[in-house]
């Protein structure tokens, strides 16, 4: 996996399949800890404690369509690497908090990506599904929530031009206020 972008937009995709309505992202930077959290939470079906434990496993998955689950693999794989870690917390009936850690002056961190392409594909894609984007890095937060977008029409390229300018603006500036300071 490239970026963490991606695996952001892999498991975003489990909480797709489980019939989340909402879908919360959050990445919190901590540059005098050196360690990057990120949180994606869902309300979701769920998973028990068996399904857990297996979900952790490459060689699980509840798809029928494919005989491996990656995604929470890779993401596992791409935290531990940077000296991180991925904690998953479940229950059936209320939703999934899948959350990896990263160092991020470890030569094997990724960069994070292009996040708004992700966060796109989601709000076009799914626009009935909730989504939420909160941005830390120090002090300074960036966020976002498809709610207060509701009545716009998320079929209109120009209206989607100008979602994806508002995300992509406010990331850079957050990035470069941090980065100058
Ligand atoms: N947010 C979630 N809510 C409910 N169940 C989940 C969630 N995330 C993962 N799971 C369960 O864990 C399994 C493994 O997930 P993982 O993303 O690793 O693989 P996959 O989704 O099955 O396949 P892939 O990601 O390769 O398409 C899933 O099949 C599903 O049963
Ligand atoms: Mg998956």
């Amino acid at each position: 996996m490239e970026d963490l972008s991606l695996h952001i937009l892999d498991i975003m995709e489990n909480s797709v399949d489980a019939q989340a309505r909402r879908i919360e992202v959050r990445i919190n930077e901590d540059p005098d800890r050196d360690l990057l959290t990120l949180e994606i939470l869902d309300d979701g079906k769920g998973m028990d404690a068996q399904t857990l434990q297996k979900a952790m496993n490459p060689f699980f998955t509840t798809r029928k369509t494919r005989r491996f689950g990656l995604g929470l693999s890779m993401i596992s794989e791409s935290a531990k690497a940077t000296g991180g870690e991925l904690t998953v917390e479940s229950a059936p009936g209320k939703g999934t908090r899948v959350k990896a850690t990263f160092h991020q002056s470890h030569i094997d961190m990724k960069p994070l990506g292009d996040i708004t392409q992700t966060l796109l594909i989601l709000i076009i894609g799914r626009p009935e599904i909730e989504l939420s984007y909160c941005h830390t890095i120090g002090e300074e937060t960036f966020s976002f929530d498809s709610r207060d977008i509701r009545d716009l029409p998320t079929g209109s390229p120009k209206v989607m031009r100008q979602i994806r300018e508002h995300i992509q603006k406010g990331i850079d500036r957050l990035t470069r206020r941090t980065k100058d300071s």
